[in-house]
């Protein structure tokens, strides 16, 4: 009779069966008769028992000598064994390995973290990212849930584009044919010709910054989730975007329960996320900031510092809207009710993860957009395209960008950016 092939992750369904499963050595300690394997296949990590009264005396050895990494496939019986975290361990009865596994450079013991980056490729083994990269994987699949329930329709965004979204001091510029091109900063614009031609879309793309400044918030090539929607005003693009965060927040907590264990991560702050999320406004907030002895002036941006004592006032994620127009994008649109301010919003995550969400009313006028662009000394050739969309029957439209990795970092409890995304893009990393 064949024997059934299986993953980690099914093990609970073939108790007290013989089953066969194909993976790499984790880890390995032996005593006398016993070698005890520790072997993960990508979906758990399974403490495998190799007793020499079980296999053949050849096998025996093998185990005692095969190293970590080596490629194995053994076949054994499942057998409860609640002191394991898997809750089974495989009473082994045959193995044999595909292919050995020179000496591995990532050991058990600790790393530094640029050891480890350098050694990205085969850190992702390692149960730490592995973790990381599960809980990105159930964010994005619970963003693309959530758009998809919401009935928004996904427009792929182009990523080498004419022009800059998001200023022009970030951006990375290529050869196109002789002509200039850079990399996408966002979707957005592209977004706004989709939601006339939609009503509610979305992309979900990498996008590029050229950041030349070292945080532990900034990627230089990083993911975003851009929706867009024609005749949402501002409170209706908050609100879209509360619903989503709190979707992703619940989605996680109960779908990497275990990942989040193994991370450590204290649960009771996500598990605390209630929604109507607070709403501040930018004036507003500078009092606050002001009051809690930071050092800011009306009219600046706010730093790391700032978004760290403004969210601490929150348990759940703060929106803080109306910042100057001074320091915000050439589409937002200027608060009728205030030239000083636009009608924008960020959302802060709470614990000091600062800003997850950048977003807000777009300009819909044709002239003042035209006056914007001349502002910000944009070449105007580019943008034609983009101001036809205010000349074919413009409409109020909002929308915003969510930072997958900020997400991520916020949701796993980790403060860099870089271990949130599989192979991060940073001012001094470009391999592996
Ligand atoms: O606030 P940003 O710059 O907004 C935009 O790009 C808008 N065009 C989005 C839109 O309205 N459709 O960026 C949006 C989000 C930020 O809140 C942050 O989460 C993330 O993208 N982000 C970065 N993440 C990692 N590294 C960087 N360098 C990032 N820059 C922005
Ligand atoms: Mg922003």
């Amino acid at each position: 009779m064949a024997i059934k092939l299986v993953t980690i992750d099914e093990i609970a369904d073939f108790d007290g069966q013989l089953v066969k499963l194909r993976g790499w050595l984790y880890n390995k300690r032996s005593s006398g008769k016993l070698h005890f394997l520790q072997v993960r296949d990508g979906t758990g990590i399974i403490q495998c028992v190799v007793f020499n009264g079980d296999v053949s005396f050849e096998e025996f050895q093998l185990a005692g000598r095969i190293t970590q990494e080596a490629a194995i496939v053994v076949h054994g019986k499942v057998k409860r064994d609640d002191r394991s975290s898997a809750g089974f361990e495989l009473a082994v009865t045959t193995i044999e390995v595909i292919n050995e596994s020179a000496p591995y450079p990532i050991s058990p013991k600790e790393h530094g973290v640029a050891f480890l980056m350098e050694n990205r490729h085969l850190w992702l083994r390692s149960s730490r990212p592995h973790a990381v990269l599960k809980i990105r994987n159930c964010v994005i699949e619970s963003c693309r849930e959530f758009m998809a329930n919401e009935k928004f329709t996904l427009v792929d965004a182009p990523i080498l584009t004419p022009a800059a979204c998001e200023g022009t001091t970030t951006l990375f510029e290529t050869d196109y044919f002789g002509e200039t091109a850079y990399l996408t900063q966002s979707g957005q614009l592209y977004m706004e010709a989709a939601a006339m031609a939609f009503g509610k879309v979305y992309c979900l793309g990498p996008t590029f910054r050229a950041e030349k400044s070292k945080t532990r918030r900034h990627l230089t090539e990083f993911w975003m989730m851009e929706p867009e929607m024609a005749y949402y005003d501002l409170d209706a693009t908050i609100n879209v975007a509360e619903d989503l965060v709190y979707y992703i927040v619940q989605s996680v907590l109960q779908r990497s329960k275990s990942e989040l264990e193994l991370l450590e991560r204290d649960i009771a702050p996500l598990e605390a996320i209630a929604k109507p999320f607070p709403q501040i406004s930018y004036n507003q907030a500078v009092v606050n900031i002001k009051n809690k002895g930071n050092d800011i002036e009306w009219g600046a941006d706010l730093g790391a510092d700032d978004e760290t004592v403004l969210s601490e006032e929150f348990s759940s994620p703060v929106f803080v809207h109306r910042y100057p127009k001074e320091i915000k994008a050439f589409y937002m649109k200027g608060d009728p009710e205030n030239d000083k301010v636009s009608l924008c919003v960020d959302m802060l995550a709470p614990e000091g993860y600062g800003e997850i969400i950048g977003g807000g009313q777009r300009e819909d006028d044709l002239n003042v957009l035209e006056e914007r662009i001349a502002e910000h000394k944009l070449p105007k050739e580019a943008f034609e395209w983009y101001l036809d969309l205010r000349r074919y029957g413009s409409v109020p439209h909002s929308g915003f960008g969510m930072g997958i990795e900020r997400v991520v970092g916020w949701l796993c409890g980790i403060r860099h950016v870089r271990e949130t995304i599989p192979f991060p893009r940073t001012l001094q990393r470009l391999y592996p």
